[in-house]
């Protein structure tokens, strides 16, 4: 039996909701398939730890993550503690300290789901972003002076480097290529940023000369919005820093229909250390214990997990089983529905059970 060791960590707000859901869903593929177990623990670690401790977790706490084959993630985010002590507290340090340095997203309009886009639907947009998720714009360097005085300075230093630009980009061009379209558009915002940006553009350039069956182009940022509104069928794979594939990834959430069905994978490709595979939504303090979350972008993100541990089948088989229940229309209010969590969670693992 492949027994893999999972970490969940559900976290704040909605986070426990979407992951209890998709460990549900988990635990039916495990009894369907039966050729792998996952052996989950549950850590406590978030918001509600930091109330206790005064840290997010324990300061041990990734060492003790590195044990496992990959970690679930849920949210963390909670209204009276500063959103940059809960992310920094406990997200980004495992990003960091494990260099999960692509980060994966991706997007497609799920059958049954309507695109706020007129007359785009399943098939028409068909989108990854690979977000660059270990320097850039969230490198962490930086600082404050004269702190509440009038000439208080602030300064929040973007990092580029040509080992982190060439690692990005060689994941990209290899994850366009493997696709049927081999087609990469590269984001920058090269023309005012004439240093990082103008780097990114020319190690870009060279990478694509080992790629040369992947077809790419350049886009600025502030066009790139444009175009993923425009002309969605354009795009492909994308590669884009830090900051930017984190907007492009929220607004290619929207366009799917709700940030709710919005997968992400933060990956150490090296794997050298375990990957963490979580929705890519907050908290939502505004839906939190209402039993109305949508926990597909859960399970999209758990297929990712399944994918990334060497399980291709059962990923492939949880979401012909999540696209069958949004076709069923089995969903929640956010994408126009009436279904609960529990409800949609239910008809995943039916559907799970009752495939052929
Ligand atoms: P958010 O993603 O929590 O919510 C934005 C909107 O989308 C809300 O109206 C919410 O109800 C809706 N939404 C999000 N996920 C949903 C789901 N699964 N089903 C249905 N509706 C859903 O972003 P917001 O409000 O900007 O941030 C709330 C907190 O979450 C903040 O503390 C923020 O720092 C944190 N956050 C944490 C992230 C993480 O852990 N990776 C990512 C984004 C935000
Ligand atoms: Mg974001």
């Amino acid at each position: 039996m492949r027994t893999y060791r999972i970490a969940a960590i559900p976290a704040d707000g909605i986070g426990p909701e979407v992951i209890a859901a998709g460990l549900q869903a988990l635990e039916a593929l495990e009894r369907r398939d039966g050729g792998f177990r996952l052996d989950v623990t549950t850590f406590d670690w978030g918001s509600d730890y930091y109330r206790k401790t005064g840290a997010m977790m324990p300061e041990d706490g990734t060492e003790q993550l590195k044990a496992f084959d990959a970690i679930f993630f849920g949210a963390v985010g909670a209204p009276d503690v500063p959103d940059h002590i809960t992310l920094w507290g406990l997200r980004l340090p495992i990003c960091q300290g494990f260099d999960q340095y692509a980060n994966v997203r991706p997007t497609r309009i799920l059958p049954g789901i309507r695109s706020p886009l007129a007359d785009v639907g399943p098939g028409d947009l068909d989108w990854v972003i690979v977000r660059e998720n270990s320097e850039g714009e969230y490198s962490g360097i930086g600082g404050r002076a004269h702190k509440g005085l009038p000439e208080e300075v602030g300064t929040e230093v973007s990092i580029f480097t040509r080992v982190g630009v060439t690692r990005i980009m060689r994941y990209a061009f290899k994850l366009a290529q493997s696709r049927p379209r081999k087609l990469l558009t590269v984001v920058t915002k090269s023309n005012a940023q004439r240093f990082g940006m103008v780097m990114w553009d020319e190690i870009a350039a060279e990478v694509a000369k080992d790629y040369p069956d992947v077809t790419w182009d350049k886009m600025l940022v502030d066009a790139m919005t444009v175009r993923m509104v425009k002309n969605p069928r354009s795009l492909d794979t994308i590669v884009a820093t830090n900051l930017h594939a984190d907007i492009l990834s929220d607004l290619a959430g929207a366009l799917a229909g709700s940030l709710g069905v919005a997968p992400t994978a933060n990956i150490d490709p090296e794997r050298r250390y375990p990957s963490m595979f979580e929705p890519i939504h907050g908290s939502a303090f505004d839906i939190t214990g209402k039993g109305i979350a949508n926990p597909v972008a859960t399970f999209w993100t758990a297929a990712q997990m399944l994918e990334h541990l060497g399980e291709p089948a059962a990923a492939a088989r949880l979401m012909r089983a999540v696209e069958k229940v949004c076709a069923d229309g089995v969903m929640t209010p956010d994408v126009g529905g009436t279904a609960t969590t529990r409800h949609v969670a239910d008809a995943v693992c039916e559907a799970i059970r009752m495939e052929n």
